[in-house]
């Protein structure tokens, strides 16, 4: 659908944008514009202020500006086209058909919305009703106050096959089929030569009923829970061309503009989970309809914020939900995107938590969450034995697998280093050090990173233990060490990955080591390095020499010129490069500890720690002649 610029102007000039605004927020009069406390950030004295003849609000305290499109897009979250949709209805003004069918789908579709919308409200007038009675007592059994009652729209479906048809019979059989509210028998087998037709009857029967939203508050399906025992527990509209089970969220409705004021979102498994936090004061809770997370809702959620916080039950079904959606999210992820998870009690969902121990506990929960990488490790770490080396290794080629699943370059680099890292200092671990060429400062990370009570990895501290050798002290080192400076100088975007790293490592000679030194602090410095403004805070002589070299097209460097850039294969080797020359001096320290410890303590133990190591170093050596001189260059 097209709208020409002269139509959106329209829109604006015949919206009232304080009218509009007042609707949510509190505006008061002052001068020719209006003022309102922000509803995009909290604050009590009003900074926020409407310009009716311009067509504008702005907030002076963050920023927020927009018109009533970027008003119902960014507070109330509609898509764009529901957003002009919804103004030009207020204005009266008919949206542009783009083409006959679209304006009858969009003519039927409004059939259905109003037979929805008649359901929902003889299913409120039911539940306030005589026959009401069981389903009233079942919501104050559950707690349900008044207020929440009304704001979820809770109805009660009476327990007879044509009450609904009846009431609802100007719409017609066939649209109330469509609409999912009557089942047809007949349906089922359509080639049937039935000489008699059936009667269609209402799907939900007996059942207290909650309507299920869209993003503006129209009721597009129920779910009917039953009272008391019996299957199914949750009764819900099949899909419909108003209702698609995985594009939608129940509660969306109402969790979009208060994610806005509270900049999260809580995802949890069920209606009555959504709603018990709602009334908890949680009310940016949504849930998935009986499912697991689809790609749609992920997507959906990032919407309102960049990381969703997913509650799972802390029992098996539960974590392996969690793991199902962390996976089905890494082909998603983008910068800045992410999923938390939160873990709560063992046999307890979001409703009986804040039931037996109170908002607190839901909050306690919450700030638990933990991030995706943190979740798929220390799902990986724990779901298979990790006693013998095939096994090691086993782990880490599914954690491999993890990462080639990541579709960003960006994200899926550092998710690759976070995994080393992890797995590095799971298997590799060994005293502290400190580096000796280069005094204090920033250890080397990998190699003394410990959990810390949650579980979570937490940055080395510790005392210093003995001490390592220089960086450089084989040729193939001093090679593979050049060809790394050499591609931080081409691509100074890489430095602030490695800054720990490189920081860490005791480079032996003072001009690199200088380089390297300038490199981290511009990086430090600056957002965004290039390689002539490196240069440039270069000290003047050997060093900017060295570096003027290295940018010559004729030095070895990790990734060959003649390869057309790819910059995901440059990082990767970066990566790997970096990893492998810090783990050198570290490697050949902890094996002579253990050398030594060996010959003080001839034990099966002390000699198995020895041959670990030594294993480890032959690892390292090849691995180190390898990128230094890779096959493809020479
Ligand atoms: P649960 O079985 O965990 O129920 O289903 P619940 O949410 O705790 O419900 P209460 O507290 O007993 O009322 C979780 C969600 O799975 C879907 C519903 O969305 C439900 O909220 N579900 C469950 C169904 O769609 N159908 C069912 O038969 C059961
Ligand atoms: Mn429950």
């Amino acid at each position: 659908m097209s709208l020409t610029p002269a139509f959106l102007d329209e829109l604006r000039m015949r919206t009232s944008l304080s009218t509009l605004i007042g609707r949510t927020v509190k505006v008061q009069k002052a001068g020719r514009e209006y003022k309102a406390c922000c509803p995009f950030h909290n604050e009590k004295t009003p900074s926020f202020t409407i310009n009716d003849e311009k067509g504008f609000y702005h907030c002076f305290g963050c920023g927020a500006h927009g018109d009533a499109i970027r008003w119902m897009t960014d507070q109330r979250g509609l898509p764009f086209m529901e957003a002009v949709k919804e103004l030009a209805q207020a204005a009266g003004m008919d949206v542009p058909a783009p083409d006959p069918r679209a304006a009858k789908r969009a003519e039927a579709a409004k059939g259905l919305h109003d037979a929805m919308a008649a359901a929902q409200d003889f299913f409120v007038a039911q539940l306030d009703a005589i026959e009401g009675a069981e389903a009233r007592a079942y919501l104050s059994k559950r707690g349900i106050s008044d207020a929440t009652r009304r704001a979820f729209g809770f109805g009660y479906s009476p327990d007879s096959r044509g009450r609904l048809r009846t009431a609802l019979k100007d719409y017609g059989d066939p649209m109330l089929v469509e609409a999912g509210l009557l089942i047809d028998p007949d349906a089922a087998e359509p080639d049937s030569d039935r000489a008699k037709k059936r009667d269609p009857y209402d799907r939900f029967r007996g059942r207290l009923m909650l309507p299920i939203r869209d993003i503006r508050g129209r009721t597009i399906a129920f779910g009917g829970r039953i009272l008391g025992q019996g299957e199914p527990k949750y009764l819900n509209s099949p899909d419909t061309p108003l209702f698609d089970k995985g594009r939608t969220l129940y509660n969306i409705d109402r969790a979009s503009p208060a994610s806005r004021q509270t900049g999260r979102v809580i995802v949890v498994e069920g209606y009555m989970d959504v709603i018990a936090l709602a009334q908890a004061g949680f009310g940016d809770a949504v849930a998935p309809l009986g499912t697991a997370l689809t790609e749609h809702q992920i997507e959906r959620l990032w919407k309102m914020v960049e990381v969703p916080i997913l509650c799972f039950d802390g029992d098996s079904a539960g974590q392996k939900a969690a793991i199902r959606a962390a996976t089905r999210a890494l082909p998603l992820l983008r910068p800045g995107h992410s999923l938390a998870f939160a873990t709560l009690p063992q046999g307890q969902d979001p409703d009986d938590l804040l039931r037996a121990s109170g908002p607190a506990a839901m909050d306690a929960v919450l700030d638990a969450a933990q991030p995706l990488v943190e979740r798929l490790w220390s799902h990986e770490q724990g779901s298979a034995p990790l006693d013998t080396p095939e096994q090691k290794a086993a782990l880490k080629q599914r954690l491999r697998a993890l990462t080639d699943a990541i579709a960003d370059p960006d994200v899926r680099a550092h998710y690759a280093h976070a995994f080393r890292e992890r797995y590095d200092a799971l298997f590799f671990a060994r005293p502290a050090f400190t580096p000796a060429a280069r005094g204090s400062g920033s250890g080397n990370s990998a190699a003394r990173w410990q959990r810390d009570k949650r579980g979570n990895w937490k940055a080395p501290i510790g005392p210093a233990g003995h001490e390592v050798r220089a960086i450089g002290a084989s040729g193939m080192e001093q090679r593979l060490l050049r060809a790394i400076l050499a591609g931080l100088l081409r691509h100074p975007d890489q430095i602030a990955l490695h800054r720990e790293t490189l920081a860490g490592l005791p480079i032996g000679d003072p001009i690199l080591a200088r380089l390297a030194d300038s490199m981290i602090s511009a990086s430090l410095r600056k957002e965004t390095v290039e390689t002539q403004g490196l240069l440039t805070i270069l000290e003047p002589g050997e060093v900017y020499n060295m570096a003027k070299g290295m940018l010559r097209a004729d030095t070895f460097t990790l990734t060959p010129h003649k390869m057309t850039a790819d910059p995901d294969r440059l990082a990767r080797d970066l990566e790997e490069a970096i990893r492998v020359m810090a783990q050198g001096p570290e490697l050949e320290a902890a094996l002579a500890e253990a050398t030594r410890r060996f010959k003080g303590d001839v034990s099966e133990e002390n000699l198995a720690e020895q041959q670990r190591l030594l294993a480890l170093k032959a690892d390292h050596d090849r691995r180190l002649a390898e990128l230094a001189q890779p096959e493809d260059i020479v």
